[in-house]
């Protein structure tokens, strides 16, 4: 990064916090924060076939980006798009069916994962690299551009499974009934990953967030293999091109693993979940590393006094250090705009 552009990016109070310094009053975005619960998305929506003609579409995708920055003033803009892209750019096909959440072709042999693109094919990609650039051009310098991928733990889990489910068992068995196979893919997705996420900061994002929301369900050996390893060499290998690249690791369930990750991952920041004590946190987490988190989602959709009092815990014990608020998890459609104007006129006062 050059001088005059850290200046600049100096300028977003998310970026001084992913440097590591506290704000009298912390900067705020919201996981998925463009969705549902937004009346202009869903008219948005209507407009796109399909859910992913929709990501791939830089007039849809840029206004999706937008929306939420424009109606509640959010610090940060998180790239409208999916951590699905990326299987997709593999030549595994997506579907996302409505109301049921993702279907992918189940990548769960060999013969499954040979026939896969070798390598991610950014040119398919070019669609989210033309929304980055359209939306870092309407943002000012104020605000942060956000970009991201899914870890690839997270990822396989769809691949292997070819849709979400709740204890991610097809993934978790292969993993341990055919790991050479398993291990290739995560190998893969590995360097997917790198070369995504690189392609984003060429594009314009400020920083990045990997998702891992599925990390909470493997016991410690397997979250040692196929979260913390792979999260660590992908912040490795986009540093390797940007020394600077400012990275947040969300790995969801991670509890007593992310003092480790705030130390050993190379991350910039360590989102927190829901379920994170806000004193461990600050003790072993905030104290190494700046945080994002950890608003309870139904905290929001309950609004009220119960969301007061959960915003206030969280300034309470995380809001003298470095900390960028945010929900625990991706807020979720039912959510009454009324209480997201509520919580952030509680952060702002406080
Ligand atoms: O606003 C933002 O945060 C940016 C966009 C964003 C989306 N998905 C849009 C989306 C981001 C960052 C994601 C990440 C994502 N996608 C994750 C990791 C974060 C998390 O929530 O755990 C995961 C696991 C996915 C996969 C995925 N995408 C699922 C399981 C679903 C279906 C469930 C659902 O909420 O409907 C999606 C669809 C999806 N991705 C929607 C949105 C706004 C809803 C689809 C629609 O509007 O029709």
């Amino acid at each position: 990064m050059s001088v005059a552009e850290e200046a600049m990016s100096d300028q977003s109070a998310v970026m001084r916090v992913l440097r590591g310094q506290a704000a009298v009053k912390p900067p705020v975005w919201l996981m998925r924060q463009a969705g549902r619960y937004l009346p202009e998305y869903r008219e948005l929506r209507a407009r796109a076939s399909s859910f992913l003609d929709f990501c791939y579409d830089p007039r849809l995708a840029s206004e999706a980006t937008m929306q939420p920055v424009r109606r509640f003033g959010f610090d940060a803009a998180i790239l409208f798009s999916d951590i699905l892209v990326v299987p997709d750019a593999l030549g595994v096909s997506v579907s996302f069916e409505n109301g049921e959440g993702p279907r992918l072709a189940p990548v769960d042999t060999w013969e499954r994962l040979l026939a896969l693109k070798k390598e991610i094919d950014l040119s398919y990609l070019s669609p989210v690299f033309e929304t980055i650039s359209t939306v870092r051009a309407m943002l000012s310098g104020g605000t942060a551009l956000i970009g991201f991928c899914g870890a690839p733990w997270t990822v396989a889990s769809y691949m292997v499974a070819g849709r979400g489910s709740p204890d991610h068992a097809s993934a978790r068995l292969l993993a341990y009934r055919q790991p050479a196979l398993f291990r290739d893919l995560v190998e893969r997705l590995i360097e997917a990953s790198i070369a995504y996420l690189g392609a984003q900061f060429e594009a314009g994002v400020d920083a990045v967030q990997i998702f891992d929301s599925w990390a909470g369900v493997l016991p410690p050996r397997e979250f040692e293999r196929w979260c913390f390893d792979p999260l660590r060499r992908i912040i490795a290998g986009v540093r390797r091109a940007r020394p600077q690249a400012p990275i947040i690791a969300f790995a969801r369930g991670a509890g007593g693993h992310l003092p480790r990750l705030a130390e050993a991952s190379g991350a910039d920041a360590i989102g927190l979940d829901t379920t994170i004590d806000l004193d461990f946190a600050a003790a072993r987490v905030q104290s190494v590393k700046p945080v994002q988190g950890n608003l309870d989602p139904l905290a929001l959709v309950a609004g009220g006094a119960a969301l007061e009092a959960a915003v206030d815990d969280i300034l309470a014990k995380l809001g003298r250090g470095p900390l960028i608020f945010n929900l625990g998890h991706g807020i979720l459609p039912e959510t009454p705009i009324g209480h997201v104007e509520q919580m952030i006129r509680r952060l702002r006062a406080s």
